[in-house]
């Protein structure tokens, strides 16, 4: 028996939640239809979604013959395809087997991730593939890992802010000013230093020997919250790790932003105890900012703003 032709339903969009947080991205989106484990569909285009960690752009539900069926489905599409299965799992490996091997590199910071479209798909039955050729996020399922640093950074921090600035597209060049405000034991500034900007770094907590013997960095030991923005030389960058409630953060960040102290800033919003998803759009609802869970995020969310 030949195969249906494909149908494209353009209404539908697929969310791939960060490992621990499909409630949270449940309660986001409109119009959820369905949720296969950490992939939760809904309807229409895509939506602004933070916990999601990769986005498949208007999949197709694909009736399949065979396995040799799907593959072929898959190939003609384009090359590299990440398998999501959540059930059928022998079946969906057979097909996968079928596929032009697909296995990303890490990325060794600071160069941008491959530009080659990567796909997502899972069998929804048997004889039901459901594949979206693009999706959001440059990573097999978002999944952003990086050649390591074992030696130099003081803690695993520091690749939070590599993901951070990767998916940024920009990151601090050389000469320019930076403040990082809880910096402390010291990854992020180590990152910053690294690029060769210089960094003023704030935490009431000692930063690591080596981090502060650094020939760029400044450490203060202070409370970040102490530090009034009106009354610094404006910084090319505002970096904050700060441990607080994310009250506090979006107080301390609004007065950043009012007093033209930095053109960019990149902030942990840390949720302690539940998920807040009214103060999660306060910080979305600010002109010039994205909100998303990283891969090396925990239970906290990475606000980044660059003045519009
Ligand atoms: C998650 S750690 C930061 C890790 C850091 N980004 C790194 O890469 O090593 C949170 C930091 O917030 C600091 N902190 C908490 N309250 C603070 C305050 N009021 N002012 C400055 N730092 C504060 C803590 O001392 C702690 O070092």
């Amino acid at each position: 028996m030949l195969p249906t032709p494909p149908t494209t339903d353009s209404h539908e969009t697929g969310y791939l939640a960060a490992d621990g947080f499909v409630d949270e991205l449940v309660a986001e989106l409109n119009d959820v239809r369905a949720v296969h484990d950490r992939l939760v569909l809904a309807a229409g285009g895509v939506q602004t979604a933070a916990w999601a960690q990769n986005v498949w752009i208007a999949p197709q539900r694909i009736p399949i013959a065979s396995i040799a069926d799907g593959a072929r489905a898959l190939r003609a599409k384009q090359r590299n395809w990440a398998l999501y299965a959540t059930a059928f799992h022998r079946r969906a490996a057979l097909i996968e087997a079928k596929l032009p091997p697909f296995r990303p590199k890490p990325l060794a910071f600071p160069n941008p991730p491959p530009s080659a479209p990567i796909g997502s798909w899972t069998l929804l039955a048997p004889d039901v593939l459901l594949a979206a050729a693009h999706c959001t996020s440059p990573f097999r399922h978002g999944e952003a890992y990086f050649v390591e640093d074992r030696q130099a950074p003081p803690n695993r921090a520091y690749l939070k802010l590599w993901e951070a600035l990767t998916r940024l597209g920009l990151h601090p060049q050389p000469q320019d000013r930076c403040i990082d405000l809880g910096a402390s034991p010291g990854g992020w500034t180590w990152v910053l230093a690294e690029l060769g900007a210089s960094v003023i770094a704030v935490d009431k907590a000692p930063l690591d020997a080596g981090v502060s013997r650094h020939p760029r960095v400044e450490f203060r030991r202070q409370s970040a919250f102490a530090i009034d923005p009106r009354a610094i030389e404006p910084l090319d960058w505002m970096f904050c790790d700060v441990a607080c409630y994310p009250r506090r953060l979006l107080d301390l960040v609004s007065r950043w932003i009012a007093a033209k102290a930095a053109r960019r800033i990149v902030a942990t919003v840390k949720f302690q105890g539940p998920t807040d998803l009214a103060i999660q759009r306060e910080f979305s609802s600010i002109p010039g900012s994205t909100l998303q869970h990283l891969f090396h995020n925990k239970h906290e969310l990475t606000w980044m703003w660059m003045r519009p």
